[in-house]
């Protein structure tokens, strides 16, 4: 799996070099995000400062996604690389500058009418479409033998490889874990044949942008990109909103049911499974420094949604 080098690691003497020879300075920071420094870059554009050169290749990949971005299938703006740039030791990439400020940040969480704009904007990016298609599920896995892939053999695989890693924990901690994986993998075992776009794959608040109230952008592709059913990203982003506040299952189930309304029964299905998927795919992946991954909040997240009913398929 894909990790990710942060901020921590850039240097004070190799970044003020930077913003030296781009004629900035420290004031021009606009946000310090998980991996990069963000700088504005006169009005129109801006500068963001990776600590890890060997990024280079996958920030590469991206700027070629942004540019099969089909645009007019979203009512919001997308991120758009102009430049990638190796500045010593650090990574200088020249994106567009988007209108806004994250959801969290612009609006109330806890308002109905924030959970509607955020579901909204999340169904909008389902309607994400690439003019031209890519030839693989992971936007960020080189590996040519997994090229052409299908959808349900590509999560099948995921899955296979991740469960041996993280089932003994599970199986502590879900009681119902081996009968997930059975169900989901007699489900996977079909061919997906629907509607295919572009899954974000960390849809959260902190990645949708909003100006003057509405929705303005959606940012950060990357790190957990796919490409096939739409579906996955919706699943991931109801589960992701407000995550850690201690309501987050009614608020999970809430925005599931919503999601679910206008969906047929097959596909409320998916929807279920692709939470399921979601959870067991991502519980390992925040560890943190000097505990066990069962005391890690992310993994106590996964094992939450693992454990709670799908019945808000049915509201
Ligand atoms: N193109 C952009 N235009 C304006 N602000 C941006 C842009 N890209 C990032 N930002 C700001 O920087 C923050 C972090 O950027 P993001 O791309 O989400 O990186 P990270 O991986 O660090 O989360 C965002 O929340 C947003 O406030
Ligand atoms: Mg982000």
């Amino acid at each position: 799996m894909i990790t990710r080098r942060d901020v921590s690691s850039i240097t004070a003497d190799a970044e003020y070099a930077l913003l030296d020879a781009r004629g900035l300075t420290p004031a021009d920071l606009i946000a310090a995000g998980t991996e990069a420094h963000v700088y504005a870059l006169g009005h129109d554009q801006v500068l963001k400062v990776y600590a890890d050169p060997d990024q280079h290749q996958a920030l590469e990949t991206i700027a070629d996604l942004y540019r099969r971005f089909d645009r007019t299938t979203v009512p919001f703006a997308l991120p758009e690389i102009q430049a990638i740039e190796q500045h010593g030791t650090l990574l200088a990439v020249t994106e567009t500058r988007l209108p806004g400020s994250p959801l969290g940040d612009a609006l109330t969480l806890t308002s109905p009418a924030t959970e509607h704009a955020y579901l909204a904007a999340v169904r909008d990016l389902t309607g994400l479409r690439l003019t031209t298609p890519l030839d693989r599920r992971m936007l960020l896995d080189p590996d040519p033998a997994h090229q052409g892939e299908d959808w349900t053999a590509f999560l099948r695989r995921l899955l296979g490889q991740k469960l041996p890693k993280v089932l003994a924990d599970l199986r502590r901690d879900v009681p119902a874990v081996d009968s997930i994986t059975v169900r989901l993998a007699a489900r996977l075992s079909r061919s997906y044949t629907g509607p295919e776009g572009v899954i974000h794959g960390d849809l959260y608040p902190g990645n949708i942008l909003v100006a003057d109230g509405k929705v303005s952008a959606v940012i950060d592709f990357g790190t957990f990109t796919l490409l096939g059913d739409p579906l996955f990203d919706l699943a991931g982003a109801c589960a992701y909103y407000r995550m850690y506040d201690e309501d987050r299952a009614a608020v999970r189930n809430r925005l599931l049911a919503t999601a679910a309304e206008n969906l047929p029964a097959g596909r409320r299905d998916d929807l279920a499974d692709y939470l399921h998927l979601v959870a067991l795919l991502s519980c390992d992946l925040y560890p943190e420094q000097g505990k066990h991954i069962r005391d890690t909040g992310h993994y106590q997240w996964a094992a939450d949604v693992l454990n709670s009913p799908t019945d808000w398929k049915n509201r």
